[in-house]
């Protein structure tokens, strides 16, 4: 499945990969490339009804990278103005919703237009709920910026605002028609936000792929040092995974829940921390996967190797792999369940459980009991209660 990135910097002519979504009258491609929002116009032209986009950005993407996108849809005659919204997960509220679906309208916005997302998970979920329910739905298009959203959030048509209950309670399935994933953008992202993406990435590798955890292993250096051959093979690998599932699982009745390996525990850990940008979701994803394989051994499905072997991976990439340091000191593995019983995935009161009898082994399962989660809690956060 996973074969060698190709020369780096092969630069704006290197091939790009297509990955389909297959969701029968919804399906659509993922296209992963270098330099590809340069050329939007040549990709977005076959899917949109008319000519006629309204782009939705983040103030900090828009400033990067929004110009040249419009230089290249104008090039191709397509008419467009622009949205521009606070960055950062402020922005997925009600008041940032209304206002979006107020300047849509005066923009005069038809069901035959497109929105277009640029920019990462936040802007990704803010503009995709917003064309699920103007005019009863119109066409979106997610042109992710951030690693995360290129691995995660832009493929699979979920799209949320938060509440203040919690995160993304507020939201629909909502597929877009096309996913352009321009892994040049990558290169202009703070590094803490590019290596928070390749927690996600991970992922992919312990839950069915451990040939591509291996490859990672020899590569993921190269890609977080900004190598776009690096960056576009684990992309077209990630979204190939996430694709499958999603065909089998749009709905999250089964499978899909395997895309929440480590993140029952990393929500958790963002709820603690505040979502006040201490804590990356990415960096909590690395810490709650290093927790379910350490319950998967504690268990006794996993070799105590293979959980050490993904601690060290994400150690070597600089990604946390426990709560040392992330100023979580007060917290108890009681505080920890307590956040856990809030997440969206308990179902009559029994958590879900992602874990794995190895790398690339993962499995979804709610039989587990609560004093052996505790207890690998209490091992867990022991140095950082010490500390
Ligand atoms: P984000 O959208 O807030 O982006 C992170 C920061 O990077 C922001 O400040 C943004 O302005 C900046 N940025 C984005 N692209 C940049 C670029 N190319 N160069 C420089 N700066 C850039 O955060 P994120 O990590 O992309 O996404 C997190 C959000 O995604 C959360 O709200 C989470 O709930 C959501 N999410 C959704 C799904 C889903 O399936 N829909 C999956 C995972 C996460
Ligand atoms: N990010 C998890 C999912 O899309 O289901």
């Amino acid at each position: 499945m996973v074969g060698s990135p190709k020369q780096t910097g092969e630069g704006p002519d290197a091939p790009t990969e297509t990955v389909r979504v297959e969701l029968a009258e919804r399906s659509y491609d993922i296209i992963i490339g270098e330099g590809l929002l340069a050329d939007a116009g040549t990709y977005l032209a076959p899917v949109l009804t008319r000519p006629r986009v309204v782009i939705v950005s983040d103030e900090t993407v828009a400033g990067l990278h929004l110009p040249p996108l419009r230089e290249a849809l104008n090039r191709s005659g397509i008419r467009n103005d622009a949205i521009i919204v606070p960055a950062g997960e402020g922005s997925k509220n009600f008041t940032q919703l209304q206002s979006l679906l107020d300047r849509l309208l005066e923009l005069r916005v038809e069901r035959r237009d497109t929105i277009l997302a640029l920019g990462g998970g936040v802007v990704g979920d803010l503009a995709g709920f917003a064309a699920a329910i103007l005019r009863r739905g119109i066409d979106f298009i997610q042109l992710p910026t951030t690693l995360l959203a290129q691995v995660d959030s832009s493929v699979g048509g979920k799209t949320a605002i938060n509440a203040a209950q919690g995160k993304n309670l507020i939201g629909a399935f909502y597929q877009p028609r096309l996913v352009l994933a321009d892994v040049t953008t990558l290169t202009s992202l703070p590094a803490r936000e590019l290596r928070a993406g390749y927690g996600e990435v991970v992922k992919y590798g312990l839950i069915d792929d451990f040939e591509f955890f291996q490859w990672l292993e020899k590569n993921g250096a190269d890609l977080l040092a900004g190598s776009g051959a690096a960056m576009r093979h684990a992309v077209a690998v990630s979204c190939r995974a996430k694709a499958a599932i999603v065909a089998r699982d749009e709905r999250e009745s089964g499978d899909r829940a395997l895309l929440n390996l480590g993140h029952t525990f990393a929500h958790a850990l963002e709820a603690e921390a505040g979502y006040d940008g201490r804590l990356l979701h990415g960096e909590a994803v690395s810490v709650g996967m290093c927790m379910a394989f350490a319950l998967s051994t504690r268990l006794g499905l996993c070799p105590s190797q293979d959980a050490e072997r993904v601690r060290r991976h994400l150690s070597e990439m600089e990604l946390p792999t426990g709560t040392d340091g992330l100023g979580l000191a007060a917290l108890t593995a009681e505080t920890m369940l307590g956040h856990m019983r809030q997440d969206k995935k308990v179902t009559d009161g029994q958590l879900t459980f992602i874990l794995a009898r190895g790398i690339g082994q993962a499995f979804v399962t709610r039989d587990v009991a609560e004093a052996d989660v505790k207890e690998m809690l209490y091992d867990a956060l022991r140095p950082a209660r010490a500390g």
